[in-house]
């Protein structure tokens, strides 16, 4: 039986802390599901459909990962793909709360998903995306904080 991990999140944008952690956690499950959430109240600063297709381009070389986006509870759609494993990662202490909460509230909703952490690498412990969105907006080089292709797509949105 293949393990599946389902690895959600906002995506809004895909960065190399969370390609890090994806790589990482491919090598440890047969298939890894980058889910993005669908519902969210928030504006986003990528439409779901550009946030699959930047994350989609950005995991081409990796032929166990897979992208696609969800409603609802994470438990749902988990049990629904077929998912044992609920991949996240946890940066540093200030992500621990946050993340402890989520994993309690998902193994009340359905014990039998297990939730594994990993941490990526030290290199990407302080990007997230609400930061890279923030230096882009401003007219910073989200270089080496995201793939080329998000690189690309942060230019046009801020200059066009
Ligand atoms: O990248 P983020 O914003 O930290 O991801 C948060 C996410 C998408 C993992 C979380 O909000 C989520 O799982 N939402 C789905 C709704 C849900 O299942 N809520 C109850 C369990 S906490």
């Amino acid at each position: 039986m293949s393990r599946i991990a389902v690895y959600p999140g906002t995506f809004d944008p895909v960065t190399n802390g969370h390609l890090d952690l994806t790589d990482r956690g491919r090598t440890h499950f047969d298939r890894v599901i980058m889910a993005i959430l669908r519902n969210e109240d928030k504006q986003p600063l990528f439409s779901v459909e550009e946030r699959m297709d930047l994350l989609r381009e950005a995991v081409t070389v990796w032929s166990n990962v897979e992208v696609d986006s969800f409603d609802g509870l994470l438990v749902d759609y988990a049990r629904r793909i077929g998912a044992t494993v609920i991949l996240r990662g946890i940066r540093a202490a200030s992500d621990f709360e946050y993340e402890m909460q989520m994993a309690m509230m998902n193994r009340k909703l359905a014990p039998e998903l297990e939730t594994v952490f990993l941490v990526p690498s030290e290199a990407y412990s302080y990007i997230s995306s609400r930061l890279v969105r923030e230096v882009a907006r401003l007219g910073g080089s989200a270089e080496g904080l995201v793939p080329d292709n998000v690189v690309r797509a942060l230019e046009d949105r801020f200059r066009g």
